[in-house]
């Protein structure tokens, strides 16, 4: 049998006894599916599930996330890092509840007009939710591919992102393509991982190249390397008692609008931070730690300077922060490594 036929036909039967029950597999609401989507771009199914079902309870319909507050979308998504998918997913939602009676566009092309919507998301929303027939290619879909098929393109180059794509579109199921572009990713986050690879339950491993040449750990190959940028920050943890100022963040940088202390950042590893030059030497170093984000390596110090009522008053305004209490802070959405200091400040 032709092989492009055969992994259709086992992916797909291999996907009815094995599939994973999953909150939105009942559903063929966009807006749910939609969600489910975005926030499986940002971690696994294991973890998705919390959030999705956490966004769900909160928001059940579309037009209750657009009436949302940004800041209440961004608590929700606390825990998940790079914002901006949350702020996408509000405006995306805010967009369409203004200008089109909260109806999603029924088509891929259509769909990724819609920010936050990419290629990805747009196939995965159409085929699953309209039967639309184009291949969902995520991570899942290259390895597969390119361990059953033996393709060695590097699939960081944008070529091998369209000849995956029209390979995708001869392979995928007809009939069912939302099932079968599930149905890879199922495939791909329990059988065929990038490590750990279960070659023995895998329903192509009769006719499988990289199984047959041993070469699963060399499949999918990707040559780009990212650069990582190393930067050095600083907050203070500035406090009277148990309150404390507590800042926004700007849109421009990582934490894009998250709550944060005030914040410095240096050139160099060492340079000793200037917060304010009537308090610099009152500032106490506390601890440090490295966050890796997708881009950057933030080495991060953290400091305290303990002052007086008047004091907290005048740094208020100096940093433009708020003064807010520990019992407060579960209505800000704060990046981990300050979710992790105020934890340790709670205790201490
Ligand atoms: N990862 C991303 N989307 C998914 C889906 N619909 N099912 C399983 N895993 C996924």
């Amino acid at each position: 049998m032709d092989k492009k036929l055969n992994a259709n036909l086992l992916i797909l039967a291999w996907f009815d006894h094995n599939k994973r029950i999953l909150p939105w597999r009942n559903t063929k609401d966009p807006y749910k599916i939609w969600l489910s989507e975005i926030i499986l771009q940002q971690t696994r199914v294991q973890q998705g599930i919390a959030y999705y079902e956490r966004f769900i309870s909160h928001f059940p319909i579309l037009e209750m996330l657009a009436r949302a507050d940004e800041n209440q979308v961004l608590k929700l998504w606390q825990g998940l890092g790079y914002y901006s998918r949350a702020r996408n997913l509000h405006a995306t939602a805010k967009y369409l509840y203004l200008h089109e009676d909260s109806i999603f566009p029924d088509n891929s092309q259509d769909l990724k007009k819609l920010k936050g919507i990419g290629d990805y998301t747009a196939s995965a929303i159409a085929s699953i939710c309209y039967n639309e027939v184009t291949p969902a290619l995520d991570g899942n879909m290259y390895r597969v591919f390119a361990r059953y098929f033996g393709l060695y393109d590097d699939i960081s180059e944008p070529a091998t992102k369209k000849k995956f794509f029209a390979l995708g579109k001869e392979i995928i199921d007809r009939e069912r393509p939302g099932d079968f572009n599930q149905a890879v990713m199922d495939l791909g986050a329990m059988i065929c991982t990038p490590q750990n690879y279960k070659c023995e339950a895998c329903p192509l491993n009769e006719s499988c190249f990289a199984l047959q040449k041993n070469v699963q750990n060399k499949l999918p190959v990707k040559l780009k390397k990212i650069t990582i940028k190393n930067r050095y920050l600083h907050f203070i943890y500035i406090h009277h008692q148990h309150l404390f100022l507590l800042m926004q963040r700007d849109d421009k940088d990582v934490w894009a609008k998250l709550f944060s202390l005030p914040k410095v950042e240096s050139r160099k590893a060492d340079d000793v931070p200037i917060f304010h030059r009537d308090y610099d030497d009152k500032c106490r170093f506390l601890y440090e730690e490295t966050h890796l984000l997708s881009h950057q390596r933030l080495h991060i110090k953290f400091w305290e300077l303990e002052v007086n009522e008047q004091s907290l008053s005048d740094l208020k305004a100096f940093w433009k922060a708020e003064i807010v209490s520990y019992q407060d802070l579960e209505r800000y959405a704060l990046p981990k490594p300050i979710e992790k200091f105020m934890d340790l400040r709670i205790f201490d």
